[in-house]
């Protein structure tokens, strides 16, 4: 696993978007990830930036969200379908359907969740996974308990979640409890794994993540688990790692040609 300590968000932004800017350069059909909640907005504020600027065009990508509420309304603006829509796909140039989330409409939600895994597969499977980390350890929303060979399925949110996600809401009564994720074995299938953390609330769960024993309980500690995991975080969310240095050491002496 590499872990990078950045400044802060633009840092974070301009490094991860250069990696999804360079995954693209050489396959343009490449297949993203797509990770919801306030600590990605940095890397689409880049991607939309490069996309601008005539850098970047994902024409030919496709995406698949990690995780959708279940319970909203079409089009409600906290869902996560509509949240990339406006905040990623209104500012570059994805084709339309190229974006796609599980169906939580679908009269049988357990097979939206199975055509939701095969669609991946059809796909070819995600390239580059990009990922936030839940104050209790959650990565898309599996939540603590989640198995590690999980798939895409409905999960119940903890209170802790919730309350996190609240500040989306006019109310704590209005965030959803249920959900449909990717599973955490589905996640470990995407050949790059970006997860990125910001704030010293991310603090605990992003060291019991990366520096924890692998466990269920703490379902980011999987990244341990993947050949090639990238952990992007500001100070404040590093705070508490103990190889901190080790990893600032690492870092400023990568060859520039290596990349992510
Ligand atoms: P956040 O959410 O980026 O809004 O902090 C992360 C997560 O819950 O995975």
């Amino acid at each position: 696993m590499e872990v990078v300590i950045v400044a802060g968000p633009d840092q974070a932004g301009e490094l991860v978007g250069g990696a999804v800017a360079a995954l693209v350069s050489t396959k343009p059909d490449a297949v993203l990830g797509l990770a919801t909640g306030s600590t990605p907005l940095a890397v689409y504020r880049d991607l939309a930036r490069r996309h601008g600027a005539g850098e970047l065009s994902l024409a030919r990508a496709r995406a698949f969200l990690l995780d959708e509420y279940v319970g909203l309304p079409t089009g409600h603006p906290q869902s996560y379908r509509s949240f990339i829509a406006h905040e990623l796909e209104a500012h570059v140039d994805f084709a339309s359907a190229a974006v796609q989330g599980p169906d939580v409409h679908a009269d049988d939600l357990l097979a939206a969740c199975d055509a939701y895994e095969a669609a991946i597969r059809a796909a070819g499977g995600v390239d580059l996974q990009l990922l936030g980390i839940g104050t209790d350890g959650h990565i898309g929303f599996n939540e603590p308990g989640s198995s590690l060979a999980s798939r895409t399925r409905i999960k119940t949110l903890t209170d802790q979640t919730r309350r996190d996600n609240a500040r989306f809401f006019a109310t704590l009564d209005e965030v959803p409890r249920h959900v449909v994720t990717q599973g955490v074995g589905t996640i470990l299938e995407a050949r790059h794994l970006v997860l990125l953390a910001s704030g010293a609330a991310k603090a605990g769960a992003v060291a019991a993540a990366v520096e924890g024993p692998v466990t269920a309980m703490v379902p980011g500690s999987a990244l341990q688990l993947h050949p090639h995991a990238t952990v992007v975080v500001d100070e404040p969310a590093a705070s508490r790692l103990r190889l901190a240095g080790y990893y600032r050491e690492t870092w400023s002496h990568k060859p520039p040609w290596q990349g992510l």
